[in-house]
């Protein structure tokens, strides 16, 4: 298993460019299975989830080829089989096979999904909206079972705000009869390209980016040619590692928009971000100052960022506080810190974070792919040298991470 290792104390300097949203992709690709047509999807990340589900829908009939970061996936000779094996299971995103399934042949067996341990995550919500659309809905042996002679638009209203829901109802509501209209939907940036893909497949979806989502059913879909927006993630991560280390680091072809929260809180602790068409700036400060972050869905501060600030945070002059309201194991991370030098305390969904403390590297694990990324951002500030292990873990959500790092001037490599 390799090991990503890091000699600490360089300040990160240069330009990076931002791959394609991960979150995006993820549904995108589950999204082909609707169009029974070729799909060209471009600014595809080289992340190691993209490569499952890619199997995954190999695994279903569909024809898939990748040239640089371009992917054609050609949908016309799916067959709709059972999908309960590990690849599924590895994968949270492999919950939108049940949507496009049941979307396409009005029947669908997927296997529970896993993917990141953070706490029970329920797909309760996707279960309503399919059941709300017509759907029968039974589990066996570990997997879901869905099935309808017809899906008919109607109402629907999450009781939580949930991307995974709101994207998986989209799924299974662009061919159905008539009007569906989610309420209290998800309103991330890439729920919006995942609408924005659909269109242009000749869905007719309205409302994408608001609370409330209309779609108005209609077969069949067509061919379409996609480009992916950027990772906010990825960018964010990027400009937490700036901050951290002092140093100065362009993130490129971003939508700064999409990383205001990051750049908010940021700015909020002295450091400088500069906004430019399609890029942000950042470069670090000294003393940097303590803030309080509460996750929140979008536009508020993103829980997939709130492990690595919580590495920032253990270098800023003062006590900080972290309320992490989107999941419940999503902390774990601290630990590690910890073992780094880090002084944070937890009590449930919060930590309190003393900063000011030196850390050490040492051999420490990459639990899941934002941990990992709180353990690079420590690493690279750390003295001495971090081992990170499990860097499969990072590598589902980072594309190429050693070799961007390196660019920028850090003393990284894989082992
Ligand atoms: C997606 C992202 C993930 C991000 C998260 C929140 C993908 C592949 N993953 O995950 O990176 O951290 O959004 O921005 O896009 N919930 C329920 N019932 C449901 C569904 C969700 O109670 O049926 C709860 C979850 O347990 C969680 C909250 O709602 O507490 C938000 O989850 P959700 O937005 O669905 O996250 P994911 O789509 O799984």
């Amino acid at each position: 298993m390799d090991t990503l290792r890091i000699r600490g104390g360089r300040p990160l300097v240069g330009s990076i460019p931002i791959a394609g949203a991960k979150n995006s992709v993820l549904a995108l690709l589950p999204a082909t299975l609707l169009a029974e047509a070729s799909c060209t999807i471009e600014n595809v990340p080289a992340i190691r989830d993209v490569k499952v589900l890619v199997d995954l829908l190999r695994r279903l009939g569909a024809e898939v080829a990748m040239e640089g970061t371009t992917l054609r996936v050609d949908t016309a000779r799916v067959v709709n089989r059972p999908m309960i094996d590990s690849g599924v299971r590895s994968l949270r995103a492999s919950a939108y096979l049940m949507g496009a399934l049941l979307g396409r042949f009005g029947e669908a067996v997927v296997g529970l999904p896993g993917g990141c341990n953070l706490g029970s995550r329920p797909i309760d919500q996707h279960l309503k909206g399919f059941e709300s659309l017509g759907a029968t809905i039974s589990q066996r042996a570990g997997a879901i079972h869905l099935k309808a002679a017809r899906l008919r638009g109607t109402r629907i209203y999450l009781d939580v705000v949930s991307v995974g829901a709101t994207i998986n109802i989209m799924l299974a509501a662009v061919l159905a009869e008539g009007v569906t209209v989610i309420e209290n939907a998800a309103t991330e940036p890439e729920i919006v390209d995942v609408a924005t893909f659909l269109n242009g497949m000749g869905a007719r979806i309205q409302g994408a980016g608001t609370d409330v989502i209309r779609i108005r059913g209609r077969s069949p879909l067509n061919a379409c040619r996609h480009a992916i927006i950027p990772d906010r993630m990825e960018a964010g991560t990027y400009m937490i590692a700036a901050a951290a280390t002092g140093g100065e680091v362009r993130v490129d072809h971003v939508i700064p928009l999409h990383l205001e929260p990051v750049s908010a809180k940021l700015r909020e602790m002295g450091v400088f971000v500069t906004e430019g068409d399609e890029s942000v700036t950042v470069k670090g400060t000294d003393p940097l100052l303590p803030v309080d972050i509460k996750t929140q869905p979008y536009p508020g501060f993103p829980t997939d960022l709130q492990s690595p600030f919580t590495a920032l945070l253990t270098q800023a002059k003062g006590t900080s506080l972290i309320i992490e309201n989107i999941y419940e194991e999503r902390l774990k991370h601290v630990l590690e810190l910890n073992r780094m030098g880090a002084r944070i305390r937890t009590d449930g969904r919060m930590a309190l974070i003393e900063g000011g403390t030196p850390l050490y590297g040492m051999r420490v694990r990459a639990m899941d792919p934002r941990a990992g990324a709180a353990l690079v951002v420590a690493g690279l500030i750390a003295e001495g040298e971090t081992a990170i292990t499990d860097i499969h873990q990072i590598d589902r959500s980072y594309e190429r991470i050693d070799q961007k790092l390196r660019q920028l001037g850090a003393d990284v490599w894989r082992e």
